[in-house]
This record gives C-alpha cells, structure tokens and sequence, in this order.
C-alpha cells in the first residue's frame, strides 16, 4: 500500500517513518515535505502547497496513493478531508465541521459546556468594549486568545490587567486577522499540563500513551511559548485511574455531543489537559491532529501498525481494534535556530546527522530542506532527536546523546526536558 502525508513538520516527517515500519507501507509521498521526508528510503516529496486540495486529489488518484494522512491544522479547518473523500480517497483526518474543535475556541468551549466536559469557564466577544469591561470585572491573572488558528500565538496568559488590555487590543487590532474577530477570556487554570491524543472513528475512542510536552523557549519552563521544545511519553503523571476520568469525563462526551451534532468525526481528537492541583482534568484546548512534539514521542512506541489503527477509523471499525505499545519510555529534544520563536537566519548547513543512527536515537527533521546534497536549517524549530530507554532517564539520555553528533551554526536546545519525569519508572 502507498500513502501521502500532508505537511511538512517533524510531526510530519514521524508520520512518514511510523507508516513505513509497516511492512504493508511501500511508498509515502510528503506534500510538501522537509529535508528529512527527502532523504527517507521509501519515501518522496511533492512540492504542493497543503491547500491545493485539487493538485493533491489528482496525484494521489493517479499514483493509486490508497491513505492520505493529514498532518496540519490548518488544511483540516480548510476542509481537505471533505474534499479527498468526495474525490473517493481514504482520508485520516477530521472533517471540515469537526475541525472547528481546534480552529474556533469559541465553538470548541461551547461544545465543552454543552457536553458537561470540565473547563476553564470563558466567555467571547466580538466587541472589544464589553471585552474590556468584563477584565476589569474579573482581574488578573486572566487567559486571553484570539477564537481561530494563530499557529499557537494567540493566548497570552496574563498576569496583569494591563498585560491582559494590552492582548486584547492587539487581537482587536487585526494582528491576527480573522482569527481575531472574536476573543475569548477565560478563567486562569493551575496544574500541570498534559496532552491525552485519542483516536476515534466517530463511535469508539480510544486514548493513545498520554504525553506531555515544554511549550516555553527556556529551561525551567521560562520565557516565551513555542509550538514545543520537547516532549516524553508516556507521562505518569496520567495514571490509569486519571485516563479512566478522562474517557469518561472528556473524551467520551466530546464525540457524543459531536455526533448529536451530526459531525462524524474520524481521525485524532487531542485534549490538551490541565491536571489541578486536586488532580482532576479540566480541559485547557481540543486540537484536531496530532501533536508536534508529542507524535515524536508516542508513535515511535506504537507496536500495532500505524495503518492499521488509521484504516479502522476511517471504515469504523476501531471499536475490533486493541491497540498495542512497546514497553519503555520515549523523549524528543527540539533542537531551534538562534532567535527562535521570534526571528531566526535560515541555511545553515547541519552535520552529523548521519552519527545519530550510532546512537540508537531516531532524528526527526522539521524545518529543513535538502539543498545541494546537504541539508540545510529553513525553520523556527530545526529538528527533534527522539530517544528511548527502558526508562525516563536511559531515554532522555539517549535523545542528548544523539543531539551531541548534531552541529549547526547557532543550534539551541533545553538541556532539561523530561526534568519533571527524570528517575520515575516508565509504565
Ligand atoms: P491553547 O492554545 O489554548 O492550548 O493555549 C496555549 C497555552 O496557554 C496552554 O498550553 C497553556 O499553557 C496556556 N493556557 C491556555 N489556557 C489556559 C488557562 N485557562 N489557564 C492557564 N493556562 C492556560
Ligand atoms: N505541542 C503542542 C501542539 O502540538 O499543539
């Protein structure tokens, strides 16, 4: 069987790698791909934009491409699935109506408070007086973001009201564009955070290994947010007992109330978590895809094939499916380009890639292109270098190892990811 992955991440270039362990998987196409997706064996890329739904369909008809896997947010609300399935193709990825749950948070919270699933309380508006008036009602600190995709730049959890006025006037300000037409204001959450991905064929959902990731740029979880420095899998901050609550509270209602709303939903449901700290979950964001680091660290100990558990939910047919996982622990390390999540040069050459393979450390490209022969830096977030062990500590140790082959000019990375799980046994 040959498949085609949209996008062009390390969430991305992890799809590809999980897909091609299969020895069902011949060939994958990458619209448009990374410098990893390049020079993978079995695999190539396309230079389509994600968007260009028509150009994608025809290829992948042509080329008899029997999956499409979607990687991105961003096609998924454009309605990419929708179209590829009208076009006759399997498509895993939620249709356009259910990736509402990721592109409007306004939609998402309404769909939350009708399905009883615990939340922060929040209300939206589109006119930034009565926005105004109801911060000064409720005071700092306080969450503001911007309702549609802003690929992760518009909440500002703000711990004064001028920091939370000041958001709101720059989403107002069409900074967002129309992302911004509407903001939301919620009540701040405390806890720890962590990322429960599930699969669903619109029926039957099923949690993958629970994630956590490091949104913030420094060690210690300091400075400004990114789309993810690092993650690890699987957190035991999730216990069973917890994961128990979260089907039940959560992700059970999110398709239930999805369906009665006359949404089939298929592909990946991913709750982003607050665990308070009286150990309840409350939801902080619904994302419809997988997450990007959190796919480098949970599909690498997915034992079942990846096309497997894709295939049963598109023909729903998961509720047959156990889904299996290998046993030990598994951390990625983000590696970024000097100035990143602000402005960062592109092209430097990278050396040692090659040299990770040594250290049984996977590498997973993510804004790269091959260039000449080499391959060069042409994004925010360089790479990631995912590590395994029997435990938190042998895998984080393991990621770090593989980074040590890797140099490029201004190269940054954590030097403590996995710092909450560091000594714990993994499940
Ligand atoms: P979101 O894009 O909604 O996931 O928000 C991005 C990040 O902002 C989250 O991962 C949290 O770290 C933080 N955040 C969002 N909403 C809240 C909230 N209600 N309380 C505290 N932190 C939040
Ligand atoms: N790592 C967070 C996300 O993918 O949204």
């Amino acid at each position: 069987m040959k498949a085609l992955v949209v996008g062009s991440g390390g969430r991305e270039h992890t799809l590809v790698w999980s897909l091609l362990q299969s020895p069902k998987i011949t060939e994958v196409v990458c619209v448009p791909g990374n410098g990893g997706t390049a020079t993978l064996p079995h695999c190539r890329n396309l230079p389509l934009n994600v968007s260009d739904f028509e150009g994608i369909a025809r290829f992948a008809l042509v080329n008899n491409l029997e999956l499409v896997v979607v990687g991105p947010e961003q096609p998924l609300a454009e309605g990419i699935t929708d179209y590829l399935q009208g076009q006759g193709l399997k498509v895993f990825g939620p249709c356009q109506a259910g990736a509402q749950i990721e592109a409007s948070k306004a939609w998402a919270k309404a769909l939350m408070v009708e399905a009883g699933i615990p939340t922060a309380k929040a209300i939206a508006f589109d006119d930034e007086a009565a926005a105004l008036a109801y911060l000064e009602q409720q005071g700092a600190p306080i969450v503001v973001k911007a309702d549609g995709l802003a690929a992760g730049k518009g909440v500002t959890v703000a711990h004064t009201l001028d920091a939370a006025t000041q958001a709101v006037a720059e989403i107002f300000s069409g900074k967002f564009g129309a992302a911004g037409s509407q903001v939301v204001i919620e009540e701040f959450m405390t806890g720890q955070e962590a990322s429960v991905l599930a699969v669903t064929d619109g029926q039957t959902i099923t949690p993958l290994i629970p994630a956590q990731d490091h949104k913030a740029i420094g060690e210690g979880d300091t400075g400004p947010n990114t789309g993810g420095m690092g993650a690890y899998a699987p957190t035991p901050v999730v216990t069973p007992a917890l994961m128990e609550r979260v089907q039940r509270e959560v992700l059970e209602p999110a398709i239930a109330t999805l369906r009665q709303r006359g949404i089939d939903y298929r592909g990946i449901l991913y709750a982003g978590l607050m665990i308070t700290p009286a150990g309840d979950p409350k939801v902080v964001e619904f994302n419809c895809r997988f997450g990007d680091p959190e796919a480098q660290v949970v599909l690498p100990l997915l034992e079942t094939p990846l096309e497997e558990v894709m295939l049963a939910c598109i023909e729903g047919r998961l509720d047959g499916l156990e889904i299996e996982w290998k046993p030990g622990a598994a951390a990625c390390v983000v590696v970024a380009a000097e100035g990143y999540p602000d402005s960062y040069p592109k092209g430097m050459e990278i050396a040692g890639l090659d040299e990770v393979a040594e250290t049984g450390a996977l590498v997973f490209q993510a804004g790269t292109r091959l260039k000449g022969g080499s391959i060069v830096a042409n994004g925010g977030r360089v790479l990631g270098v995912t590590g395994l062990g029997d435990t938190f500590e042998a895998a984080i140790a393991n990621a770090y190892t593989g980074i040590d082959k890797i140099r490029f000019e201004g190269m940054y990375h954590r030097r403590d990811i996995g710092y909450r799980v560091q000594g714990i046994a993994a499940g």
